[in-house]
Formats: structure tokens, C-alpha cells, sequence
């Protein structure tokens, strides 16, 4: 990297910055849209016992190590992991870390961006309130949005337009002030629902579905479902978290927020389960409905909770925001690397990585309708680069990180960064070492069918 990106390179101001721009990136879609239907077409609690696994023997181990190597590297993930390799003495070819994540950012970035158009068009809806109707109603209203090439095009080119229009101005000014309002209002309203659901729908039901006790229930799919959305929810191996971590000031406390994040990241997850199995449950709706779960159950209850139509409009907005701080690092990385490698003002990579993915973006809206009979190895554009982003390129990317962190650095480099008391340092760092890779392993063999 030049002198030049070097000193430019703005730090976020204070010690909570860092936490909230990343709580930023990791609470989203994934956690109020993915996770609740993922559950429900996965067996539901088999699905949660595995993905909690996830989390803590894979996700937040992986979490500090990427903040590390960002915070030790100090550029676009590419640019950190040639300093970092060079420091390590080892070859360039480590690059590939952040050339991967790049790649996978741009692709997950273009579903992203569509379901957050969903969003969008239910927010619409959601101002003029949702009528109250019977329960089909809402499976063919989102039937209907699915048949709509213009709406979803429509919806899909205004959220891109938002996050190109944060990303263009920089990284202190756009993202940090925000997220310290949404978040806690998010977690507010998650816990309004939660309670909805304790009082006027069936919590115990949903509460028995998530943690119910059932590990004959863990199958190969579930594995591998689980590992993956533990990666995509933390929104590890795609260069966030380096990306976001150049920028973080030397004195905090890398495993202290990394656990810090990862706790509100899944405490999200769980009350967006909680909320809206209650409703399934209590309506008689199918958990396994798939990714229009959650557009299916929540405005049949919003149309029916009194005051609904305020806290449906206030839920709406405050999923897109998430949506949007989350859409704002998946494209920074590309941005950085633009920048650094390039020579690209941040204007021009902007310009170039948003018109990209809204062009490929428009070819997933497509692939529920009009294009929908084009496949790849026999799944939909939008399962595709869904399966392909986050079961394969994420763990992959994890599974270098790890190997790059607990073998290739130096030992006291890696001490230097993370400075926990010694014992956790070694705790860590042999999950690092061992348990995170071959849990990882042992997940893609048992897809392949090598084992079990
Ligand atoms: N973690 C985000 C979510 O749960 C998605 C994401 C993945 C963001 C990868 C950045 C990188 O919605
Ligand atoms: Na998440």
C-alpha cells in the first residue's frame, strides 16, 4: 500500500465506533429474514443447536482473527494480507483471502440487495397499513411481489442507490452516526414482538421448536445450512470485518468486542425467531414456508395487533436500515481494494462495484419470474449464488483466515494483536489452530459424502 493510503487511512473515532459500525454489518437480513425461515425449513431446533455450535466454535474464534488481521494490515483485505504474508515471510499467494471475499461480497450483495427490495416494497405497504384479511391473502400478496419484475427491479435499484449514496461519503461520516439510534431501537421493537407473541400468539410453541432438545434431527443439509448462514450472520470471510478492522484504533479490545458482537448479533436472531414462530404457530402457518417466511407471518399479525400499523411501519424501516449498514460493508471492501490497487477515486469505484452488482442483481430479480426456468447445476440464480456465496466461498475464506492466523503468522504477532489474559490467549488461539479448521473440514467432507 502506498504512504499515502497509509496516513490517509481515517480511523473511527472513539471505542464504541468500531462495535456499532460492525454490529452494523453483521445485525441484518440475515438475522431477521434468513435465520427465522432457514430454522423453518431445517428442522428448526436440530438447526439452532448446530448453528450455536457454529458461532462458538467457528464464528466468534473467526471474528477476532479477522479483526486482527485488519487492524494488523491496515488496508482493502487484499492489501492487508500481502503486508500480512510478507511480515509472516510467507508467499503472496495469501492474497487470495481477500480476493475471495471480494468476489463473494459483490455476488451476495446482488440477492442482498433484492430481498432488502422486498423489504422495501413491504415498508410501502406497511404505511398504508396491511389490511385485515385471511392468512392466504398474504402467501399470494408475496407471490404476487415475487411476479413482478418491475416492482422488484424498482425496489432493488433504490436500495442500491442508497447504499452507493453512504458508501460515496466515506467512512466516518456515513455509517457511524445512525446505527447508535436503529440498533437499540431494532432490539426494542424484537422484544415488543416477542412479547406480542407471549400474550397474543403461542410463544411456548416457538420457544419448543428453537430449543427443543433433537440432535436425531442433525442431518448432513443441516450441517451444512447451519456452518454456512454462522459465517453469513457474522458476516465473516468476505472481507468486512478485515476491512472494518484497518480501521480500528489500537487500544480496543479485539476479543472483548468480538464477543460483544457476535452475543448481539445472536440475541437478534433468536428474538426474530422467537416473534415469528410464535405467529406461525398460532395461525397455523407452515415454518417451512421459505424465504417469503417472514413477509408471509408478520403482516398478518401486524393487520391484526392493535396500534399494528404504526409498529409494522416502525418494524419495516428499521429491517431496511439494518439491511442498508449491512449492504455498506459488503461494498467497502471492494471499494478500498479499487482504491489501493487501482488508483480509483472513491467516486469511480463506487460508480463501478454498485452498477455491477445492480446489473447482476436485475438477473436474480429476473430468476423468480420471467428467467425462472434458467439453472445451474439445477438450482435457481437466487439459490445459487446463496449456496455458492455462503456455504462454499465463506467457509472457505474461514478456513484460509484460520490457517493464516494460527499457523503462518508469528506467534507473538498474533499475541501482540489480541492481548487477552494468557490462558484465554491460548484457549483461542488453539481453537484457532485446530477446532475452527476441522470442524470446517469435516463439514465439507460430510457434503461431499466422504464421511458419515
Ligand atoms: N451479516 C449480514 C446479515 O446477517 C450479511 C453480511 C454478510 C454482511 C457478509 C457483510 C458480509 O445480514
Ligand atoms: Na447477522
Amino acid at each position: 500500500m502506498s504512504e499515502q493510503a497509509q496516513t490517509a487511512r481515517a480511523h473511527w473515532s472513539g471505542r464504541w465506533a468500531f462495535f456499532l459500525v460492525t454490529v452494523g454489518s453483521a445485525v441484518g437480513l440475515g438475522n431477521i429474514w434468513k435465520f427465522p425461515y432457514m430454522t423453518g425449513s431445517n428442522g428448526g431446533s436440530a438447526f439452532v443447536l448446530v448453528y450455536l455450535c457454529c458461532i462458538l466454535g467457528i464464528g466468534v474464534p473467526l471474528l477476532m482473527a479477522e479483526s486482527m488481521l485488519g487492524r494488523r494490515g491496515q488496508g482493502s483485505p487484499v492489501g492487508s494480507m500481502r503486508v500480512l504474508a510478507d511480515e509472516a515471510g510467507a508467499t503472496r499467494l495469501w492474497q487470495v483471502i481477500g480476493y475471495i471475499g471480494i468476489v463473494g461480497a459483490f455476488l451476495i450483495l446482488s440477492f442482498y440487495s433484492v430481498v432488502a427490495g422486498w423489504v422495501l416494497d413491504y415498508t410501502w405497504q406497511a404505511a398504508e397499513g396491511f389490511k385485515a384479511l385471511p392468512k392466504e391473502a398474504f402467501a399470494e400478496a408475496f407471490g404476487a411481489l415475487l411476479a413482478s419484475p418491475g416492482r422488484l427491479i424498482f425496489w432493488h435499484t433504490v436500495f442500491m442507490a442508497m447504499s452507493a449514496l453512504v458508501v460515496l461519503g466515506g467512512v466516518t461520516g456515513g455509517i457511524e452516526r445512525a446505527n447508535k439510534i436503529m440498533m437499540p431501537a431494532l432490539f426494542g421493537i424484537l422484544v415488543f414482538l416477542v412479547g406480542y407473541g407471549a400474550v397474543a400468539a403461542d410463544l411456548p410453541a416457538a420457544w419448543r421448536f428453537l430449543f427443543h432438545f433433537d440432535p436425531s434431527a442433525i442431518n448432513r443439509s443441516v450441517l451444512f445450512a447451519a456452518m454456512g448462514h454462522a459465517f453469513f450472520t457474522l458476516s465473516l470471510g468476505m472481507g468486512a470485518i478485515i476491512t472494518y478492522g484497518s480501521y480500528l484504533e489500537r487500544d480496543v479490545s479485539i476479543p472483548r468486542t468480538g464477543l460483544a458482537i457476535a452475543g448481539a448479533d445472536t440475541l437478534v436472531a433468536l428474538l426474530a425467531g422467537l416473534a415469528i414462530f410464535s405467529i406461525v404457530f398460532a395461525q397455523g402457518l407452515e415454518p417451512a414456508a421459505g424465504p417469503g417466511l417472514i413477509l408471509q407471518t408478520l403482516p398478518l399479525a401486524f393487520s391484526q395487533m392493535p396500534g399494528g400499523h404504526a409498529v409494522g411501519l416502525l418494524f419495516f424501516v428499521l429491517v431496511v436500515f439494518a439491511a442498508w449498514t449491512s449492504a455498506i460493508s459488503l461494498l467497502e471492501p471492494g471499494v478500498s481494494l479499487l482504491n489501493e490497487r487501482f488508483d480509483m477515486g472513491r467516486k469511480q469505484a463506487v460508480v463501478v462495484l454498485c452498477s455491477g452488482v445492480w446489473l447482476l442483481g436485475i438477473a436474480v430479480a429476473l430468476s423468480f419470474n420471467d428467467w425462472s426456468g434458467f439453472t445451474l447445476f439445477g438450482l435457481g440464480l437466487f439459490d445459487f449464488l446463496d449456496t455458492l456465496t455462503t456455504k462454499i466461498m465463506m467457509p472457505l475464506a474461514g478456513l484460509l483466515i484460520a490457517l493464516f492466523a494460527g499457523w503462518t503468522m508469528k506467534r507473538a504477532h498474533v499475541f501482540d494483536e489480541i492481548r487477552m489474559g494468557s490462558r484465554v490467549f491460548v484457549l483461542w488461539y488453539n481453537v484457532v489452530r485446530y477446532l475452527s479448521p476441522v470442524a470446517i473440514v469435516i463439514i465439507f467432507l460430510n457434503v461431499v459424502g466422504v464421511i458419515g
